[in-house]
């Protein structure tokens, strides 16, 4: 359990505890709440009470149907979502259900993504598919929250045609899995419960991680950039910052459980802390992460070019747990597109901003996500794109095509075509495999330290790893090997992985 364990205190400059962070997740006894009491105000033991209140029903129901009950998250798009659903996850564990790997269970929860169109679309043929399974099993619950909730459409569409799902929950209120999903067993009814926005954060509830060795570390919520393409501000909020101490409190309790490597999470970590009552910077908050014993791997993402400080390219270049590695999207390479996308750099600048960190940390691995198609873009700005691309020498990018979501500014603009799109895009993914697979190269006959994640897919005798700038090697290994760090003679590179063999 993530708040499982008591860690040393280090706090270095945030040593203010409230009442909140005493009351730490791992004090919590469900079996010792109250239930005859009405549901306390205060989050998060409004949670605690509802999750002792869902695991009565969960008994009962299980007694009834003379086995357990199962569910599975599946979860769409980002990082954020997927620590939100490692979150959900535990809540469910906590509840009595049992995961499952497959979709057709007792309780399925899509944690769903919008940030472009065919993400929706995946939802809808799931959920058609699942109408069917329902039929089947009378214990079957089917939820749905995260960003595509968030838009009325959406939910007026899942109110008219979709009665069959169960609970629908957003993003501002994901901490309320378990009230939902209590109100849920106990009316019978389709419950949809929608937030406009929050200036909450819950902290210490129940959460749970894919690796015990690595995880995920939200340091900030929402978005205040509106990228002209981006639905993201409108589904996420605006930019709400964790405070330092429960980052540092929850990353020295995972490190105590054997957490080794964290990756920093935000829209825009760049602008981590400004809205603090006492406002501090992400290089700040960088420097007191990396005083935490016994951690040895901190990364971050995302960064938005306009925001990158000097501070924090001083801090990465000094620091010896900070991965270096920058994911900086560019989006597109042409100036008067930039401006039109509202991200605030010009090409030269984004050029300039490489040159000077790799002028700091000359291994520096860059990735970056690109759109092709974005309103307005005419061949001579599809090759600036291309420029950059060229000029930068990613690491890896993440290419998309432009996908025009409704209420954006750019949505009502006018289109590219989609075979002048198709044929960019994949121009420019030849472009980027290319580079990509000459930079992976490089490191070749080198040695380098991996983190082992798991035994290989397709070779039991072998294991897979990351390095620090996230590419796999793959060498011979056993379970053993599983979350330790390994001195890696890289053999050979295999377009974007490498074949390798332990040197220690
Ligand atoms: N169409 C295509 N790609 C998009 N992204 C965000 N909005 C859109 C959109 N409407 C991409 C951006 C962002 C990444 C997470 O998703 O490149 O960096
Ligand atoms: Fe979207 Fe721009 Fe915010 Fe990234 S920075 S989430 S692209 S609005």
């Amino acid at each position: 359990m993530l708040y499982g364990k008591k860690a040393v205190s280090f706090y270095g400059l945030y040593d203010r505890r409230d009442k909140k962070s005493r009351n730490m997740y791992n004090e919590v006894d469900f079996n010792k709440i109250d239930l005859s009491l009405a549901a306390p105000q205060e989050e998060p033991e409004r949670q605690y009470y509802f999750i002792a209140k869902c695991r009565e029903t969960v008994q009962e129901l299980k007694q009834e149907a003379g086995r357990e009950l199962t569910f599975h998250v599946e979860t769409f798009g980002c990082q954020m979502n997927a620590r939100d659903s490692e979150k959900l996850t535990a809540i469910l564990k906590e509840i009595g259900y049992q995961e499952s790997e497959h979709e057709v269970c007792d309780l399925v929860l899509y944690n769903t993504c919008t940030v472009r169109e065919n993400a929706n679309l995946k939802v809808y043929g799931h959920l058609g598919h699942l109408k069917k399974e329902k039929k089947k099993n009378p214990y079957m619950l089917i939820g749905l929250c995260g960003c595509m909730m968030q838009e009325s459409h959406v939910v007026e569409k899942l109110k008219e045609s979709y009665r069959f799902v169960d609970f629908v929950f957003g993003t501002h209120n994901v901490f309320k899995l378990a009230e939902i999903l209590y109100h849920r067993l106990a009316s019978g009814g389709q419950i949809i419960d929608i937030w406009d926005s929050t200036e909450q954060i819950v902290e210490n509830l129940p959460s749970e991680r894919k690796f015990p060795f690595k995880t995920g570390v939200n340091i900030m919520y929402g978005c205040n950039n509106f990228c002209s393409y981006c639905i993201v501000p409108y589904v996420r909020g605006r930019e709400r910052s964790r405070e330092p101490k429960e980052i540092l409190r929850e990353i020295e309790a995972l490190v105590a459980d054997g957490v080794v490597e964290v990756m920093l999470l935000g829209q825009n970590v760049n602008s981590y802390g400004k809205n603090l009552a006492e406002p501090m910077s992400f290089a700040e908050l960088l420097k007191e992460v990396e005083q935490v014993e016994g951690l040895k791997r901190i990364r971050f993402m995302t960064s938005h070019p306009k925001d990158l400080s000097d501070e924090l390219i001083a801090v990465m270049a000094g620091s010896k747990k900070i991965c270096k590695h920058f994911h900086l999207p560019l989006q597109c390479g042409c100036s008067r597109l930039l401006e039109d996308m509202n991200r605030h750099y010009t090409k030269e600048q984004y050029l300039e901003l490489v040159a000077k960190l790799r002028r700091a940390m000359p291994d520096l691995s860059i990735t970056t996500d690109i759109i092709v198609g974005y309103p307005g873009e005419t061949e001579e700005d599809f090759l600036e794109t291309i420029d950059v691309v060229k000029q930068v020498q990613y690491d890896s990018a993440y290419t998309f095509i432009y996908s025009r979501r409704s209420g954006t500014p750019a949505a009502s603009r006018e289109q590219v075509p989609q075979e002048v799109v198709k044929e960019r895009f994949n121009r420019l993914l030849a472009v980027v495999n290319e580079i990509s697979k000459e930079r992976t190269a490089r490191l070749t006959g080198s040695v380098q330290e991996v983190l082992v994640e798991s035994i290989d897919d397709h070779d039991d005798t072998m294991v897979t790893g990351r390095l620090e700038n996230s590419i796999q090697v793959h060498f011979k290994g056993s379970k053993e090997d599983i979350g330790q760090f390994r001195k890696v003679y890289l053999r050979e590179a295999k377009g974007f992985y490498y074949f390798g063999e332990v040197v220690q």
